[in-house]
């Protein structure tokens, strides 16, 4: 299926890595230009290599998403260096690198962080962005957010709160730039084996006492088998395969929309 993205432009945050690398690249293969943006010093780096994998512009930029004035900054000279950005995914995130229930066994300290990178980094990139994406007429956000966000997970209540925010934020930002034929969706990945995934189970496994402690393919494998209908591990190219979906031509009419790439987890009526 043509997508026709080619000689679009995309910026991918949080694309260093992970899903949001795997985002970057489908758009590369799709024929999109790709900027990159993260806090790693490894952006340029990864932002070089999907360059040599494809025949488009890929630039990596280090760029911390919490950072308003960086943003607000970054965005403008981009624009005029790079081209006009068509379609904005913010794949940033992070846990709070604590396990445990209740609640209370975390601190209200430990919250600030991942509001600031899960929520408020996208709402920043949201504010840089969409004025001129309205004023164009054209464009798409993608928020990568998580079934967390759904099911008042207790397995990290600070990251769960921040992923049911984005959602929400998603569906207002939807609504408000609908008219300007700016598209807003939000795709909730299921478990994929990244860094963040394996620092969940890092912090779980760190508070076991020694004979309860467990690897991590054993651990996230029971998880996979007991909560997911389909029993396996969902992939970074499964969002990605639907994220250039959601940016394309074919997905014109969807917006305001969560949509579960989760092997089942979460279903609704
Ligand atoms: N892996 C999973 O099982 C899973 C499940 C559900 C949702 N998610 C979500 O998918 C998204 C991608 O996660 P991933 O699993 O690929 O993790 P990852 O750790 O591989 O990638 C996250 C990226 O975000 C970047 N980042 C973090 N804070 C940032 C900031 N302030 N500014 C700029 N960049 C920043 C990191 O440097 C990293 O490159 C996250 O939003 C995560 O919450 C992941």
């Amino acid at each position: 299926m043509d997508l026709k993205l080619t000689g679009d432009t995309a910026l991918v945050v949080g694309g260093a890595s992970g899903i949001g690398l795997a985002i970057a690249r489908a758009f590369a293969r799709e024929g999109s230009n790709v900027l990159l943006w993260d806090r790693s010093a490894e952006t340029p780096a990864r932002a070089a290599e999907l360059a040599t994998e494809s025949s488009t512009t890929c630039l990596g930029q280090i760029v911390d998403a919490t950072d308003f004035v960086q943003v607000k900054k970054t965005a403008a000279e981009i624009n005029a260096s790079f081209g006009q950005i068509q379609h904005v995914v913010y794949a940033a995130g992070m846990g709070s690198g604590k396990f445990g229930f209740p609640f209370w066994k975390l601190e209200p300290s430990d919250w600030d962080r991942v509001l600031r990178v899960n929520l408020l980094g996208a709402v920043n990139v949201a504010h840089a962005l969409a004025p001129g994406m309205a004023e164009r007429q054209q464009g798409t956000f993608l928020f990568i957010s998580s079934v967390a966000g759904q099911i008042g997970s207790q397995t990290d209540p600070p990251y769960s709160a921040a992923k049911a925010g984005l959602i929400n934020f998603a569906q207002a930002a939807a609504k408000d730039l609908a008219p300007h034929n700016v598209r807003v969706n939000t795709i909730c990945p299921g478990m994929i084996q990244t860094p963040l995934n394996r620092a969940v189970w890092q912090a779980w496994n760190d508070q076991q006492p020694a004979d309860a402690k467990r690897a991590y393919d054993d651990w996230a494998g029971e998880k996979v088998r007991s909560v997911i209908p389909l029993k396996r591990w969902q992939t970074p190219d499964d969002i990605a395969a639907y994220a250039v979906f959601l940016a394309s031509y074919q997905a014109q009419n969807i917006t305001g929309q969560t949509l579960n790439v989760d092997g089942g987890w979460v279903m609704h009526w």
